[in-house]
């Protein structure tokens, strides 16, 4: 019997993930990543970063920087990341992410790493701060994720083109080395990935930059929740019906579906022959259920900073045991002299 829940527990697959503390998170952060990340203990071996070494790529100032971390590390832990089960850390606190980021550096590519559109885009809106760490950010999440193995690593359509650089990166060592690491395979929620900013539909639900009206931030208050689904832009027609020419009304169809765990279709049924104005009421009713309990939970971490640390401490400890294992490994194959 115990060898086998030992053998299940083998078997089981690592999942990591990370999210910057840049901005402040939104429903949409919420509804495409992590809304799946506090279940996901269940079935995997889970562990979560605060990417707080990626923060730095674009300027922030530093009480920005640190207000962010603590609100999204006690957030985390609000969504339902269980300190105990998973494994929840600040990037930095873990020295193995910056050390093995600068070994990769020497198996990514000059040309490879000039191919990210992320990369290209940032460039673009900020040419007077097209710093080396902006060019260098998809090889610190390749060490992010390959210090643990990571199997799977659940992310947003962005985020895509950086997974599979990461896959080359670690292909391209193990193919120069012996097997050192677990080449991952980076996943897209199919259910509510992509959540559209509620005054423009056609663009993305942004977190730092833009129209705050068109942003439901996790934390806003129910008033202001409701005041901005009354303010979401509809389209044409009368119809709640998900519809090309329709993306206002399908946004918050899409919204609906993933926050009551429906289909857009589900969404469709429930709101026929109901008015824009009754169908946005209840999208903001439904988020404002939601994020309640989150936001209390949420209060309850923040309002104490000693035990927030101690969460924190523990699970760099847990986290940096792991790394290290993989980052001698590494500096071993390559040839470095170790002490
Ligand atoms: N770059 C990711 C984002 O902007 C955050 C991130 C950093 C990440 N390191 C990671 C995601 C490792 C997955 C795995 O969303």
């Amino acid at each position: 019997m115990e060898e086998q829940t030992q053998k299940l527990q083998e078997r089981r697959k690592r999942v990591f993930s990370a999210i910057k503390p840049t901005g402040n998170p939104t429903l949409g952060n919420y509804l495409g990543a992590m809304k799946y990340w506090g279940g996901m203990g269940e079935n995997y071996d889970s562990l979560f970063a605060v990417a707080d070494l990626h923060a730095i790529t674009v300027a922030i100032e530093p009480k920005t920087l640190r207000e962010n971390s603590k609100r999204l590390f006690a957030l985390l832990l609000a969504i339902g990341i269980d300190p105990e089960r998973d494994v929840l850390f600040m990037q930095s606190h873990v020295t193995a992410h910056a050390e093995l980021s600068w070994l990769l550096n020497n198996y990514t590519m000059f040309g490879e790493a000039s191919r990210m559109t992320q990369f290209k885009d940032k460039s673009k809106k900020a040419p007077d701060n097209v710093n080396v760490g902006l060019f260098d950010y998809p090889v610190l999440m390749a060490a992010d994720i390959l210090l643990y193995q990571a199997d799977i690593v659940p992310v947003g359509e962005d985020q895509m083109q950086h997974v599979e650089l990461c896959r080359t990166i670690a292909t391209r060592f193990n193919n120069r080395y012996s097997p050192t690491f677990t080449v991952p395979e980076g996943k897209v929620p199919t259910y509510g990935a992509r959540i559209h900013s509620l005054s423009d539909p056609t663009k993305k639900m942004g977190k730092s930059e833009g129209n705050e009206d068109g942003t439901v931030f996790i934390l806003d208050t129910p008033e202001v929740i409701m005041r901005k689904f009354k303010r979401a832009v509809t389209d044409c027609g009368a119809e709640v019906k998900a519809a090309d020419d329709k993306p206002g009304i399908t946004n918050l169809l899409t919204i609906y579906a993933a926050l009551t765990g429906g289909t857009a279709e589900s969404a469709e049924r429930e709101f026929a022959g109901k008015s824009y104005a009754e169908f946005k009421q209840r999208v903001g009713e439904a988020t404002v259920d939601v994020l309640r309990p989150i936001q209390q939970k949420y209060e309850s971490y923040r309002r104490d900073d000693k035990a927030l640390s101690e969460l924190m401490l523990a699970g760099a400890q847990k986290a940096a045991g792991i790394a290290r294992r993989t980052l001698e490994k590494v500096y071993k194959k390559i040839g470095f002299v170790r002490i």
